[in-house]
């Protein structure tokens, strides 16, 4: 199992990985093919996101794949916080293809990004996730994760906030 760069040698896994996610919003909202014309425009506006421009903080995204280049899972890696990220979103978003749920590599995902998080000189590492969102809660605290104090998002959506220290 490990972590791959987005790049064109992946767009046929990707594009399965959203089909089977179906209509709801992608999670890590980087991900989304939605309004690219192709997969190149997908890479070019993730590069320019990535290395900060604009509206958007440097960040890291990468895809869990298995040993028979299957996609299983996907990151993104924030590597600062502003106001937003401190209260709602957290440095790092995740999710688990459907069909690949409740087999631990949610979990694996987590570990994989907090080791790049060292790499990046990271030392504390902030993950939320929905009051509802079970799956993901027990994903953070099998992480290490300290509870910090929920932050209610614009929708209502109340967000759970843990903490994990990264020992350099
Ligand atoms: C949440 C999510 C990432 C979990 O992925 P996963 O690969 O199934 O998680 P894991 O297999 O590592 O499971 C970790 C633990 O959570 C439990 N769990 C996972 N999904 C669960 C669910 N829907 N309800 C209850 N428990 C759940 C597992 O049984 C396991 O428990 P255990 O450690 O006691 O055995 C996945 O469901 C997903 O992608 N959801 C949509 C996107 C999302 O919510 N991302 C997180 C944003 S904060």
């Amino acid at each position: 199992m490990r972590l791959e760069r987005p790049s064109i040698a992946w767009e046929k896994e990707h594009q399965m990985y959203v089909a089977e996610w179906g209509p709801s919003r992608m999670t890590p909202s980087s991900f989304n093919l939605n309004g690219f014309d192709n997969y190149e425009g997908f890479l070019k506006e993730l590069a320019k996101r990535e290395s900060g421009l604009g509206n958007w903080l440097p960040s890291t995204n990468y895809f869990l794949v298995n040993e028979a280049d299957r996609v299983l899972g996907m990151v993104d890696i924030r590597h600062e916080l502003n106001d937003f990220l401190y209260r709602i979103g957290g440095h790092i978003g995740y999710s688990v293809r459907p069909s690949e749920r409740r087999k631990g590599y949610a979990t694996l995902i987590l570990a994989k990004a907090l080791e790049e998080c060292r790499e990046l000189g990271m030392d504390k590492v902030l993950v939320t996730c929905d009051e509802d969102n079970i799956g993901s809660a027990k994903v953070i605290l099998h992480n290490g994760g300290i509870e910090d104090v929920s932050e209610r998002d614009t929708d209502g959506t109340r967000k759970r906030r843990f903490w994990i220290t990264i020992n350099n």
